[in-house]
């Protein structure tokens, strides 16, 4: 069988040796419910979860219990909506504005939660000749989503200024950013963008699937939207206690071994991060090509780019066929492939496991597929 070569790191990214070993040392010699027993096991299992959970404040310089684990960005985006959407003060004539940078996950809750009612307006924010968010052109609004970084498109947004802009505007702006590309790439400073709620998954970044971070700022402005065990400090008949955040937020077992594997994924990342030499090289090479056409920027974390008279997902199965791993199609993320014209891209996306070679040989098959 040849050597697969994963450039895909963006949809998933391979496992460090050192997370799988922690989710399986836990798995073997250390399992046990969190937040339940009171066992020595039970108690070691708390302050897993507890070092995680400021490992993670620690790493996008939050406060620890302002860190919800959730089951990854998804879920964290979608939460956000149902959070804000239930409270008691909530206005349905609220306005929201997103951009073409997002993925269907940032933008489909607050989309669908309109057409439900429960909002009165879009605003979509417009792309400069960069694609990058027109700071000008940001509206008054009662909610802004903010894409850190594309997923097709690899350009960190500049979200300090994204958010301070938006404040200017309106500053009881709630905002909330969709960090699952950026986490990868670059730091994170929740308290220098100002935002109010922030996501990213961990298996983006070397950790499991099934968790996912979630930061809320002013967690005793909201009511949980989420019920269940773990969270309740008193309850009767007619009235409910909750635990302060995060347990308020987190109803219901823990994905445990994930969040043991994600305070370890952190120690790997903050060691080494994807060499994104390799996408310049890719780039460099791939221009010299005429009938591919890069999408994105040199200096971008990825690369994604079309073959004139071939669709995306023909030369991704190509590619595939020659055990090469990248994502093509509209990578859920169909506003940006819209305005570009397109009905999808070719992505290629490297990790830490990625070589100059695994670069070499993508380059030379996709010069034989397209010659
Ligand atoms: N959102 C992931 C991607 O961009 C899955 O591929």
């Amino acid at each position: 069988m040849n050597k697969i070569i994963y450039l895909d790191a963006a949809a998933s990214a391979q496992k460090p040796a050192s997370v799988i070993k922690a989710e399986v040392d836990f798995l073997q010699n250390s399992y046990a419910n969190s937040g339940r027993g009171i066992c020595n096991r039970s108690v070691a299992v708390d302050d897993m979860v507890a070092s995680a959970r400021a490992h993670v404040a620690k790493f996008i310089n939050a406060d620890t219990n302002q860190i919800v684990f959730t089951s990854g960005a998804t879920d964290g985006l979608n939460r956000v909506v149902n959070i804000i959407s239930s409270q008691p003060w909530y206005s349905k004539i609220s306005t929201f504005a997103v951009s073409d940078l997002d993925h269907h996950s940032a933008r489909l809750p607050w989309q669908e939660s309109l057409r439900a009612g429960n909002f009165h307006k879009m605003y979509v924010c417009e792309l400069d000749e960069n694609f990058d968010i027109k700071i000008d052109s940001i509206p008054r609004t009662d909610f802004l989503v903010v894409t850190a970084m594309s997923n097709v498109l690899g350009r960190g947004q500049d979200v300090e200024k994204i958010i301070a802009a938006a404040r200017e505007k309106n500053p009881h702006v709630v905002t909330v950013v969709d960090a699952s590309q950026y986490v990868v790439h670059s730091e994170i400073d929740v308290k220098k963008w100002d935002c109010d709620f922030l996501v990213f998954s961990g298996h983006k970044i070397g950790a499991d699937t099934g968790v996912g971070v979630l930061y809320i700022r002013d967690s005793a402005r909201y009511w949980p939207e989420k019920f269940g065990g773990g969270m309740v400090v008193k309850t009767d008949e007619k009235q409910t206690t909750f635990a302060a955040s995060p347990d308020k937020w987190e109803a219901g077992t823990l994905p445990l071994t994930q969040i043991i594997g994600l305070d370890v994924a952190l120690d790997e990342i903050e060691k080494n991060r994807p060499d994104l030499n390799l996408i310049k090289y890719a780039y460099d090479e791939l221009s010299k090509i005429p009938s591919v056409k890069i999408l994105t920027a040199r200096d971008a974390a990825i690369l994604s780019f079309i073959v004139d008279n071939m669709h995306p997902l023909d030369v991704g199965a190509i590619l595939g066929a020659h055990d090469i791993c990248v994502r093509a199609g509209n990578m859920c993320a169909s506003w940006i492939h819209k305005r570009m014209g397109i009905p999808g891209s070719v992505r290629i996306s490297v990790g830490t496991w990625n070589t100059m070679d695994d670069i070499k040989t993508v380059v030379d098959i996709i010069k034989n597929i397209v010659k």
